[in-house]
C-alpha cells in the first residue's frame, strides 16, 4: 500500500489569550489523528467552530501543534521545518475567499508568474508558457482571454480558479482546500468541485477538503472526518459515513440538510460557548446529543471499528461493539 502524503497522529491545539486581564482557553483541536493517502482527498466536516480551520493552519505551518505528530511524506514536520521553503512549495492552500486572496491590482499573469518563479526558477518564454498550461488545467481559456485580467473583470467562480491555479504552480504534493466553493454562487459550486475531482486525478494532488457540508464531502472525498468541537467523532471511507452514520453528530448533520447547495448551510452555533462544561471528562457532543445517557457525562467516548474503515465515537457504538465481541466470543 501507498504510504500516506500527510499523516496527523494526536494533534493538539489550545489558544490562549488575554481578554479583560484573564486567560482565556480555547481548546480547537483534541488529539485528531487522520492520513491522507497519494491522490486521495479527506474531507474534514463540522459546523462553525469545530477546528477546521485550526487544522489547516497547523498543517500548513501557520500555527504550531502543542502535542501531537504532523508527519508530511514520510518527514515529522519538526524536521520540515528546516527546509520550510521547500515544506511550503509542496502543502499548498485554497481559501474561501477568492476575491480577498488575490491582490485587485495583479493580473492573472502576475499572479501565476510569482510561485513559478519563486519556487521554480521559471521565466521568459518557458513561464509564459507554464502559465498557459496551468490555466488550461483549471480550464480558464482560451488563455488569451484570461491571462491579462484583473480580479474585478473575473467571476467568483473564475476566480477561484486562479487561486487553484496559483496553488498549482509550485507542483505541491497536497492542497488544502479551506470551504473553497461556500462563498461561491451555488450554480458554479459542483464545477470547482469538479475541478479539484480532475487535479487529483490527472495533476496527482492529494486534498484535504474541509467543508461544513457533508454532502458534498460525500461527492468528493475517498475519507470523510467528522469533527464536532475539535474532536473526531466519526471517520470512515465516504459514501459509508454519509450514507451509514454511526455518530448522533453525523446523523444530524445528514438530517439537516434541506438542500445541499442552499446558500447557508453553516449552522450559526458558537462551539466555543459551550467549552466550560465539556471539557470536564465527558463526551463533548452529550449536550446536544438526543441520546444522551450518564456514561456520557463522566466519560469520554473512544473511537471504535464500526465496520470497514470506519470509526465512531460514541457509547451506543461502545456498547453495540461490545456485545458484538461478546457475542463472536459465544
Ligand atoms: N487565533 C485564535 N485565537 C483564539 N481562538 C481561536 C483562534 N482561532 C480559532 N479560535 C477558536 O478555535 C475554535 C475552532 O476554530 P476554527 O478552527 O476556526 O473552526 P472552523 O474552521 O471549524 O470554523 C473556535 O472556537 C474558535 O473561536
Ligand atoms: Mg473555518
Amino acid at each position: 500500500m501507498d504510504s500516506p502524503v500527510l499523516k496527523l497522529d494526536q494533534v493538539d491545539k489550545t489558544y490562549r489569550s488575554k481578554k479583560g486581564g484573564r486567560i482565556q482557553q480555547v481548546h480547537a483541536v483534541r488529539r485528531v489523528s487522520f492520513e491522507v493517502k497519494p491522490q486521495h482527498i479527506v474531507a474534514l466536516v463540522g459546523e462553525s467552530g469545530s477546528g477546521k480551520s485550526t487544522i489547516a493552519k497547523l498543517i500548513t505551518g501557520v500555527e504550531r501543534a502543542d502535542a501531537g505528530q504532523i508527519v508530511f511524506l514520510g518527514k515529522p514536520y519538526e524536521e520540515w521545518r528546516r527546509a520550510m521553503r521547500d515544506y511550503r512549495r509542496r502543502v499548498q492552500m485554497v481559501f474561501q475567499d477568492p476575491y480577498a486572496a488575490l491582490n485587485p491590482l495583479s493580473t492573472v499573469r502576475y499572479t501565476l508568474s510569482r510561485p513559478l518563479t519563486n519556487y521554480r526558477g521559471l521565466k521568459g518564454e518557458a513561464l509564459e508558457h507554464e502559465i498557459a498550461r496551468i490555466l488550461t488545467i483549471v480550464h480558464l481559456t482560451p488563455v488569451k482571454e484570461f491571462i491579462d485580467k484583473l480580479p474585478f473583470e473575473l467571476s467568483g467562480g473564475q476566480l477561484q480558479r486562479v487561486v487553484t491555479a496559483r496553488a498549482l504552480g509550485s507542483s505541491p504534493e497536497l492542497i488544502v482546500a479551506d470551504e473553497p466553493v461556500s462563498m461561491l454562487d451555488v450554480s458554479i459550486r459542483a464545477e470547482i468541485l469538479r475541478l479539484i475531482e480532475e487535479l487529483r486525478r490527472e495533476a496527482k494532488v492529494s486534498f484535504v477538503y474541509i467543508t461544513h457540508d457533508l454532502i458534498s464531502a460525500r461527492m468528493l472525498a475517498d475519507d470523510i472526518v467528522v469533527l464536532y468541537r475539535g474532536t473526531v467523532v466519526e471517520h470512515g471511507r465516504g459514501d459509508e459515513v454519509a450514507k451509514h452514520p454511526r455518530h448522533p453528530y453525523t446523523e444530524l448533520l445528514l438530517q439537516s440538510i434541506p438542500n445541499p447547495w442552499a446558500e447557508d448551510l453553516e449552522p450559526t452555533v458558537d462551539l466555543s460557548v459551550m467549552d466550560r462544561v465539556t471539557d470536564d471528562g465527558g463526551c463533548v457532543f452529550r449536550g446536544r446529543c438526543p441520546y444522551a445517557m450518564s456514561v456520557c457525562e463522566t466519560s469520554v467516548p473512544k473511537l471504535l471499528e464500526v465496520g470497514e474503515d470506519h470509526r465512531a465515537a460514541c457509547f451506543r457504538v461502545e456498547m453495540t461493539h461490545d456485545s458484538e465481541v461478546l457475542n463472536t466470543r459465544v
